[in-house]
């Protein structure tokens, strides 16, 4: 190790998100993606269009954030010094945590957990506190969370309102009574749109709550990386030391300009990806094999109850059918990896991943 090394950063590992998609993709590149919680339908024409005329501007600094973080503020329901805009809400979050943590202090996360928590907490010299969720169904024991985070104290805590990989979430009374006694409270709304639930109220009336909210998800601009945080002004004026200035570009910006000109158009595929959720959830729940996590995300966690049969079987098979689901190896599941999670697509991607399971899991199941 070399001295100018710093060892916490040093025993984060790095995560490399894309490099068996890309090679996949090297391939062939009609892949059905249900591996990253996107929305599959593409953007309107306006969007790609205002992007290809704007790319004759690229030789010119981002501007448009006054715009876009006005339109944000409106479809947030809350007032522009309520808003900050960053590069996803993993910039946000990240930020979050390197603002509010000291070395060795430590930081609540309930697990199964969003693994980019973990490795961000530990990057900011943070210490993660694990609190488990209660098996089978990963559900929050109150009690057990309370009297955890009265004994041990942490400086912070990250909840996924609702969470990754298991895509339910803890009673607003429980989120309440933590940040009754944990100094920050960063809550998670990545998936707001398809849970229709929100504590933006109280981020902006308590002194202590962050929300971090994305267009990744409902808005399908997850290659745009557009992220951002709901809070009291005090919190907001703080992070906005912290963010950097330029981290979207100019042609992120326009995308998500232009997104919120059509709200009518994704709130129509956001209809769809719950009916299909709700349809595919139900339609797993046909198997004695499967066990299926009710969500109310975009994705279904699945956890397979067949003997010696691995998550990793599952997913080789799907390849071979075109369909790329995620293995979940989350920071705090089983250690038998017999879970992977499905994101939910188009009705005719979810019908062939419908199609194709029954054959893969009884064939596995008679080995
Ligand atoms: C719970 C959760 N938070 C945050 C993110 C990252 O979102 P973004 O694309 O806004 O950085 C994800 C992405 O999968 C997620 O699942």
């Amino acid at each position: 190790m070399k001295p100018f090394f710093k060892e916490y950063i040093l025993y984060t590992k790095p995560y490399d998100p894309s490099r068996i998609i890309d090679e996949l993709y090297e391939e062939r590149d009609d892949w059905i993606r249900l591996m990253a919680n996107e929305n599959p339908y593409p953007p309107p024409k306006e969007l790609v269009e205002a992007i290809a005329r704007e790319a004759y501007r690229i030789n010119y600094y981002p501007q448009g954030y006054t715009l876009l973080k006005k339109m944000l503020a409106e479809y947030s329901g809350v007032d522009e010094d309520n808003l900050i805009i960053g590069a996803g809400s993993m910039e946000i979050i990240d930020s979050v945590l390197r603002g509010f943590i000291d070395p060795g202090d430590k930081v609540a996360v309930f697990t199964p957990a969003y693994t980019y928590y973990i490795a961000r907490i530990t990057v900011n010299g943070g210490r993660s506190l694990p609190i488990p969720l209660e098996k089978p169904w990963f559900s929050y024991n109150d009690d057990l969370v309370l009297e955890t985070i009265t004994s041990e104290k942490p400086k912070l805590a990250i909840i996924g309102y609702p969470s990754n990989p298991v895509g339910n979430m803890p009673s607003p009374k429980l989120v309440l009574e933590i940040a009754d006694h944990v100094p920050i409270v960063l809550v998670d709304e990545a998936y707001y749109e398809f849970s229709r639930e929100t504590l933006k109220d109280y981020a902006l009336s308590r002194e202590n709550i962050v929300v971090t909210r994305t267009m990744s998800k409902a808005f399908g601009l997850a290659g745009a990386r557009i992220g951002y945080a709901l809070s009291n002004k005090d919190i907001i004026d703080y992070l906005k030391r912290l963010v950097n200035p330029y981290g979207i570009s100019r042609l992120s910006v326009v995308a998500a300009i232009k997104a919120l000109e059509h709200l009518d158009y994704y709130k129509k595929t956001i209809d769809l990806i719950i009916a299909e959720r709700d349809r595919v959830y139900s339609e797993l729940k046909k198997y004695s094999e499967l066990m299926v996590f009710p969500s109310k995300t975009n994705f279904l966690l699945i956890k397979i109850m067949l003997e010696n049969v691995k998550n990793m079987h599952i997913v080789l098979n799907l390849l071979e059918h075109r369909v790329i689901v995620r293995p979940v190896q989350a920071y705090g599941l089983d250690e038998e990896d017999r879970f992977f999670r499905i994101s939910i697509g188009r009705r005719q991607d979810n019908d062939l991943f419908l199609r194709v399971l029954p054959n893969i899991i009884y064939g596995l199941g008679s080995r």
